[in-house]
């Protein structure tokens, strides 16, 4: 039974998460793979290919040496072998005791090489080293979010004056998060930290601020795997909210049209939330056995009180732009028909006030909460671990997906 990639409005935060892949860290943090290389595909090539010469190969050498990233030691054993067979020929020299690991491991490499001569060795060292820097150049430049700009595939970044505009770009999905958005976004506040922007502006593009977790994907997951995986979105949704906990610039969110679940619960981490009055908040966590996450449980019932906090956060209520307004969740409603253009010009103002005095003060209205926001992130993602192995959660969200598959 197909499960419809696009899940409208009951979608909720952590759940999808279960869909992730296994990697809740950024890609700027990750170590990367590099690509696998085809020794025999360098062999062969070699062999009819022109042979390099004396001054590629020093060049080579070179290269080899400013390697950024460490290939690995099956890589830096080839890049051995290759370079005596090129440089001695075959290996001649006694074989080194069995608990001389690393020179045995070495001795292993050149002597497998065999009788390969010399310029073939040295051709081949020379394509290994080439290959190695384009690749590592290639994984730099999808990683690096210092220099480069990162490319991202479901959010367009841009920058306007001193704005960073952080689009929500899956508009076709009513802009629901998946790993990879949740991923993106990380990277997108990290580049904001650093780059000299000023206010960084979260929105959405399409009808939709956002319809929450993507859980698409959720029946996918098969049974041996289920606790990897929400140990996993546990891990990746913690580490998001941090992003917002920690963010040290003015954030503004832009709500351009109904929001669900986790789009609801980050807003109160937003310094200025503006919102379209066609605009809802809902976060119907309960529905899927689940609990709030974001820091909603601290945030929601400072803000709002607990009696009608808990009307959203434990029942789901939905409010509409007016009442979140009333109830302080937001900072100002505006018409649908000119709410862009009264937004933006406001926030390019805002943009103009001195970036040091702003965040100063930011750091002050924030300090104090910073780490009891913290310890509620991480109760919060404890709770939806819990939540998610249980029967209440696996018979909701497995009935959810039955039901919008019917659709
Ligand atoms: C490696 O290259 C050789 C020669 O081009 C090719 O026959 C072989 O299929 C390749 N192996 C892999 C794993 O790509
Ligand atoms: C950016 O902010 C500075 C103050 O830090 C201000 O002088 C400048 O006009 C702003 N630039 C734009 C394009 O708004």
């Amino acid at each position: 039974m197909a499960v419809s990639s696009y899940v409208p409005r009951g979608m909720i935060s952590a759940v999808t998460l279960l869909a992730c892949r296994r990697s809740p860290i950024p890609g700027r943090l990750r170590r990367r793979q590099l690509p696998a290389i085809n020794f025999s595909a360098l062999l062969l090539h070699s062999s009819t290919a022109m042979r390099a010469s004396q001054e590629e190969f020093e060049r080579a050498k070179g290269q080899a040496k400013l390697l950024k990233e460490d290939p690995g030691n099956e890589v830096k054993l080839k890049l051995y072998a290759l370079f005596k067979q090129a440089a001695e020929g075959p290996c001649t020299s006694p074989k080194p005791g069995m608990l001389d690991f690393v020179n045995k491991a070495k001795w292993d490499a050149w002597n497998a090489l065999g009788s390969l001569p010399k310029d073939t060795a040295r051709q081949n060292y020379v394509d290994l080293v080439s290959s190695l820097v384009s690749s590592q150049s290639l994984s730099q430049e999808k990683t690096s979010s210092n220099d480069k700009k990162p490319e991202y595939e479901n959010l367009v970044v841009t920058r306007e004056g001193n704005i960073t505009k952080i689009m929500l770009n899956r508009p076709t999905k009513k802009n629901a998060i998946d790993v990879k958005m949740y991923n993106e976004i990380m990277l997108a506040l990290e580049a904001a930290v650093k780059d000299d922007s000023f206010l960084t502006v979260i929105t959405g593009n399409g009808d939709y601020y956002s319809s929450g977790n993507d859980f698409s994907k959720f029946a996918t997951i098969l049974p041996n795997e289920i606790e990897k995986r929400i140990e996993d979105a546990s891990m990746l949704l913690r580490k998001f909210v941090d992003h917002f906990i920690d963010f040290p610039k003015p954030l503004v969110a832009v709500v351009n049209g109904p929001a669900v679940g986790i789009a609801v619960t980050l807003l109160p981490l937003f310094d200025i939330i503006y919102a379209t009055d066609r605009a809802t908040f809902q976060t119907p966590f309960t529905q899927l056995g689940l609990s709030p996450e974001a820091c909603s449980s601290y945030t929601f019932p400072k803000i709002m009180g607990p009696a009608k906090a808990a009307e959203m956060l434990l029942f789901g209520r939905k409010l509409t732009a007016q009442e979140a307004y009333a109830q302080g969740l937001i900072t100002e409603v505006f018409p649908d028909s000119t709410f862009q253009k009264e937004v933006w010009t406001r926030l390019k103002a805002y943009s103009q006030l001195p970036p040091k005095t702003v965040m100063a003060s930011k750091q002050l209205i924030r300090g104090f909460e910073k780490e009891t926001l913290h310890r509620v992130n991480f109760e919060e993602c404890a709770l939806i671990s819990e939540r998610l192995c249980s029967d209440d959660s696996i018979n909701a969200i497995v009935n959810f997906i039955n039901r919008k598959s019917k659709l």
